[in-house]
């Protein structure tokens, strides 16, 4: 598939087919690709949780809505956008650091100006901790839509759900935010698929404030 074919074709998928399951190479491979997601200063504060067993999916469903598709896709992923993921001392945060230092594009003397730049785009308000972690997460999630459209598995994005408890159930820590759940599968064959929705043309999206 071409990158067009991909992007014209992604659509968000009703209904899966419960008897398909996505392989773990599979699964890995799309990680890989969502991973090349571009993130602030390469921080990448995103991870993901895959729920896959019988107990779990019914969990979710139940505080998703009761939407079907959680338990109709072989897994379903809840995509956690860390709200400290700008933080010194955040074992992340080093590693993003020493992995700078290793290709020659960041001196340990420059730790305190890093660390101050960090502070002051993310840290200096709530909601500016939370635009951090949600947009970064936002653009990993979409990567890895495309890259499992890519090897034709479709997926569901979703944000019908309790965030409180489902991250009281999963046992989430606080720091994290949970931007959306992604149903990741097969088209379940004999469905019909909903027409394709519209989309704002180019002259819609330009827009100018004077
Ligand atoms: C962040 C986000 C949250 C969504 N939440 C839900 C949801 O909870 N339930 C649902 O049925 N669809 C949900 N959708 C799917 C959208 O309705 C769908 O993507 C949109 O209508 C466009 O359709 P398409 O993806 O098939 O092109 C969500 C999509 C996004 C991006």
């Amino acid at each position: 598939m071409t990158f067009k074919e991909v992007v014209n074709s992604r659509r968000a998928i009703n209904f899966f087919d419960p008897e398909k399951s996505v392989s773990k190479e599979d699964l890995k491979s799309i990680l890989e690709m969502a991973a090349k997601a571009p993130s602030s200063f390469n921080l990448q504060p995103w991870s993901v949780m895959v729920i896959d067993g019988k107990e779990d999916k019914e969990t979710l469903r139940k505080l998703a809505w009761n939407q079907p598709k959680i338990t109709e896709a072989p897994l379903t992923l809840i995509v956690l956008a860390d709200q400290d993921g700008w933080k010194e001392g955040h074992p992340f945060v080093e590693k993003n650091f020493q992995e700078m230092i290793k290709s020659g594009t960041m001196q340990e003397a420059q730790r305190e100006w890093f660390k101050g730049a960090r502070e002051g785009l993310y840290g200096s308000t709530p909601e500016r901790k939370l635009a951090f972690a949600v947009k970064n997460a936002a653009f990993f999630a979409m990567t890895l839509m495309l890259a499992a459209k890519s090897l034709g598995i479709e997926t569901h994005p979703m944000d019908g759900f309790d965030m409180d408890k489902v991250k009281q159930a999963f046992k989430i820590p606080d720091t994290y935010w949970v931007p959306l759940l992604i149903a990741v599968g097969y088209f379940k064959k004999g469905e019909t698929l909903m027409p394709a929705k519209w989309r704002k043309s180019p002259e819609e999206l330009i827009v100018r404030f004077d």
